[in-house]
């Protein structure tokens, strides 16, 4: 199967910038996609394999006419895939077309290229992309970044507020680590959204300002201005599976207000420090790719991570096990011992 635990979903594949008159190679859910650009600058995705021989389309070059041509023997494929020119060969268009590459749904929003991972291509879900990226008035500063981890970890670490302030006690989670005494109760509020779910918690009762969104499949927004104050900042993550143990990380920070100044950019090295925090234990995790409910000790303040495991096993992971109830408390083997 294609795809295969990512299939049917828009993901971003490469930042707008990246794609410029050169094809482009991306691998998504250990699939080889070269995206390029057509004869108007539109982005075209196909699968990176040559109909003809096989060989990674992407080693080739986009013609004046927009198509892309094989490395190999200079067979040309438009943005639909269909074979447009076999050099050397005097073949009928019909003939001639039968050689086709597989394209995929492509859309180029916010500056990032998002390619449908589906192979029922014809009528793909509508592409949902968070507020920040197409509203006007937004500043967006794009940043990139791949971790060795499987991107259901990544995912997780991004929906995961509790750890903020241990793993970041030195940067962002300074102030609530100083609130928290060993008597301190987190309890998180998700709401289920058109789009994913909705993430707020309480510390000791008092609503703290961590505000977060999950964009199914694969995206996070974490509000740092919260979402009825009247500037907007935001940070927006994709945790995009490259393959079972890389997941490049895609980050779009946006903010209303601030520009492209050199404080704004101090602030963007301090979001790499941060990122850097956290894919230093994302990295270590084992086992790689997080698994069935059951198998971790999971409490509370997993919930929100918990709810997108579940996601994740009925409906992206192949075996499609069902899992109704929040699996919550401890794994069987703990629960008459005393850990
Ligand atoms: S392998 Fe691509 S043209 Fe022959
Ligand atoms: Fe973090």
């Amino acid at each position: 199967m294609m795809f295969a635990g990512f299939a049917g979903v828009w993901t971003p594949a490469a930042m707008a910038r990246e794609l410029r008159q050169k094809p482009v190679s991306v691998t998504i859910a250990a699939e080889r996609i070269v995206l390029f650009r057509g004869a108007q600058g539109q982005p075209a995705a196909l699968i990176d394999r040559c109909p003809h021989r096989g060989v990674a389309l992407s080693l080739g070059a986009v013609t004046p006419e927009g198509a892309l041509a094989c490395p190999f023997h200079g067979w040309e494929y438009g943005p639909d895939g269909l074979c447009s020119h076999i050099p050397l060969n005097d073949l009928p268009a019909d003939k001639r077309r039968r050689a086709k590459a597989m394209a995929l749904p492509v859309r180029e929003v916010g500056g990032m290229i998002w390619v449908y991972t589906g192979t029922d291509v014809a009528a793909p879900p509508p592409l949902h992309v968070p507020g920040a990226l197409t509203e006007p008035g937004w500043v967006l500063w794009h940043y990139a970044e791949t971790w060795d981890c499987h991107w259901t970890r990544a995912m997780e670490n991004m929906l995961d507020m509790p750890h903020v302030p241990y793993l970041h006690r030195r940067t962002i989670g300074r102030g609530m680590r100083r609130r928290i005494t060993r008597d301190s109760r987190m309890t998180m509020h998700v709401e289920p959204t058109e789009y994913g779910m909705a993430i707020r918690n309480d510390l000791d009762g008092v609503r703290t300002s961590g505000f977060l969104e999950w964009h199914r499949p694969n995206g996070m927004a974490l509000y740092i201005l919260p979402p009825e104050s009247k500037r907007g900042f935001r940070q927006h993550m994709w945790c995009v599976p490259v393959d079972e143990i890389h997941t490049r990380m895609m980050l779009v920070s946006a903010r209303t207000f601030g520009g492209d100044n050199p404080i704004s950019r101090l602030f963007d090295q301090f979001n790499r420090i941060i990122l850097g925090e956290d894919r230093n234990v994302v990295q270590s995790t084992l086992p790689k790719v997080c698994p069935h409910p059951s198998e971790e000790m999971s409490v509370a303040t997993d919930a929100p991570t918990l709810a997108f495991r579940r996601y994740y096993f009925n409906t992206l992971h192949e075996s499609r096990w069902p899992l109704a109830e929040p699996p919550l408390g401890p794994p069987a083997e703990h629960r008459h011992g005393t850990p």
